[in-house]
This record gives C-alpha cells, sequence and structure tokens, in this order.
C-alpha cells in the first residue's frame, strides 16, 4: 500500500515564535488522530528548522525543509546544504516548487543535480512540478508535466524512487482559490504514473506517493483524496490555520 502524506508547505511565514505554536496546536490536534499509513508534514522556514525539529520531537509530525543547495559546502552565499540539513535532523526536502522555478530562476537541470544531492545524501526529495495556465489552456500540459519529470528524475536510477515523493502542483491552482477538480487531479496523477511505468516498471510507479497541491481545503480535501492515484497532499495556505490543516489530515 502506498504511503499517504499530508503536508504543510508555509513557504516565508511564521517567526520562531509562531512556529513553536503551530507545531504544539497541532501535536494537540493529531494526538488522539490515527494516522495508520499516513505522514505529516510541516515545511517551517531554514532559520525555524531547528526549533521546528525539537517541537515535533516524539510526536506524529516531520519537519521538513523548502529548500537545498546542491554543493557540498562552499562559497553560496545565503544558501543551506544538505549536512546543514540533516545536522538541525531534517532529512526531507522539498524541490522544485513552482515559486522558486518563477521567482528563484530553478530549472530542470538545476533541479536534477539538487535532487541527486538530496538522495545523495540519504535524504528524501519532494519534488514538485506542474504545468502554467498557459500551458493547460493550450492542451500542452501533459507534455509539459512529462519534460518536467523526465529532465529532473529520469536520469535516477529505478531503486533511488524509494526516496522520491512527487507532487504534482498546477501553477495555476497556487495561492488561487481555483482548484484542480478532483477529476483533472486523478488525470494528471495516472498520466505520471503510467509514464513512470514506461521509463521504469510498475513496482516503482506504483509505490510512488504523489500529492496534489493547489488550493487545497477543508471544504475540498474529502473529494480529492478520494481519487485513487491521488496520495495526498501538498497544502500552502490551509496549513498555516492549526484547525484547518487538521481537518485536511483527517480528510486522508
Ligand atoms: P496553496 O495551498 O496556498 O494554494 O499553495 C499550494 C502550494 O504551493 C503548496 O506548496
Amino acid at each position: 500500500m502506498r504511503t499517504k502524506i499530508v503536508a504543510g508547505n508555509w513557504k516565508m511565514n511564521n517567526t520562531i515564535e509562531e512556529t513553536t505554536t503551530l507545531i504544539k496546536e497541532l501535536q494537540i490536534a493529531l494526538k488522539d488522530v490515527s494516522l495508520e499509513n499516513t505522514r505529516v508534514l510541516v515545511a517551517p522556514t531554514f532559520v525555524n528548522l531547528s526549533r521546528g525539529v525539537e517541537n515535533a520531537k516524539d510526536s506524529n509530525i516531520e519537519v521538513v525543509a523548502q529548500n537545498m543547495h546542491q554543493a557540498k559546502n562552499g562559497a553560496f552565499t545565503g544558501e543551506i546544504s544538505a549536512d546543514m540539513l540533516k545536522s538541525v535532523g531534517v532529512v526531507s526536502v522539498i524541490l522544485g516548487h513552482s515559486e522558486r522555478r518563477t521567482y528563484f530562476g530553478e530549472t530542470d537541470a538545476l533541479l536534477a543535480e539538487k535532487v541527486s544531492a538530496t538522495l545523495d545524501n540519504t535524504m528524501e526529495a519532494i519534488f514538485c512540478f506542474g504545468e502554467l495556465l498557459e500551458d493547460r489552456k493550450s492542451g500542452n500540459h501533459f507534455s509539459v508535466v512529462e519534460s518536467q519529470l523526465k529532465n529532473a528524475l529520469f536520469h535516477l536510477e529505478a531503486a533511488a524512487w524509494k526516496n522520491i515523493v512527487l507532487a504534482y502542483e498546477p501553477v495555476w491552482a497556487i495561492g488561487t482559490g481555483e482548484t484542480a477538480s478532483p477529476e483533472q487531479a486523478q488525470e494528471m496523477h495516472a498520466f505520471i504514473r503510467n509514464i513512470i511505468k514506461e521509463q521504469y516498471n510498475g513496482e516503482v510507479a506504483d509505490a510512488v506517493s504523489i500529492l496534489y497541491g493547489g488550493s487545497v481545503k477543508p471544504a475540498n480535501a474529502v473529494e480529492i483524496f478520494s481519487k485513487p492515484d491521488v496520495d495526498g497532499g501538498l497544502i500552502g495556505g490551509a496549513a498555516l490555520n492549526a484547525a484547518d490543516f487538521t481537518a485536511i489530515i483527517k480528510a486522508i
């Protein structure tokens, strides 16, 4: 059975106090929630990772990073390495978010290096991708997604995929309040699973968790998560509120 995952991408939100409070609220809210076969992840900003890991200790919440540099160390002002993340207890990292691609110029080629760096460091990569509105309108969404996967991930050996989580986030649905319909999400997730099967094999394709992201809210989570190829969600805005995020987790 594939692992279900609900992950909160906090983006550039929450001070250290707010991080502590939100993790505490989540711990209390999730105390009696059965999370069988389900992982709950939160991704605070870099400076709050260490405190977040401490806060989440002995709970069913995992703290992950929002980004990572591909080099081991060196003259890369402002960047964070795998060793630094691991030294504060973070072993999983979101890569390729559309905001990283759009505002910080991250390309598939760069992301291929970042993905390799996470795996070389025995970390997990939560790889984000998804088409722009214009791609969907012109009917190019499948080919765009296929090339994002191919260019950033298909250099990996089959065995490496046990440390990959996919997050399909159509850019037009991120922070817009406009969600892909459950049918659109299912159609794309099934397509993704199929191209992984063609590139690798059925075992790899069946095992990889594919999350949906883009305006997931308590009101639409049940329907989206009910689709067979949707294994959870990557949540932005609604993950900043403990009650909303908990409701989404309960929807899985
Ligand atoms: P929203 O849930 O705010 O649309 O953001 C989704 C997202 O970007 C998660 O990474």
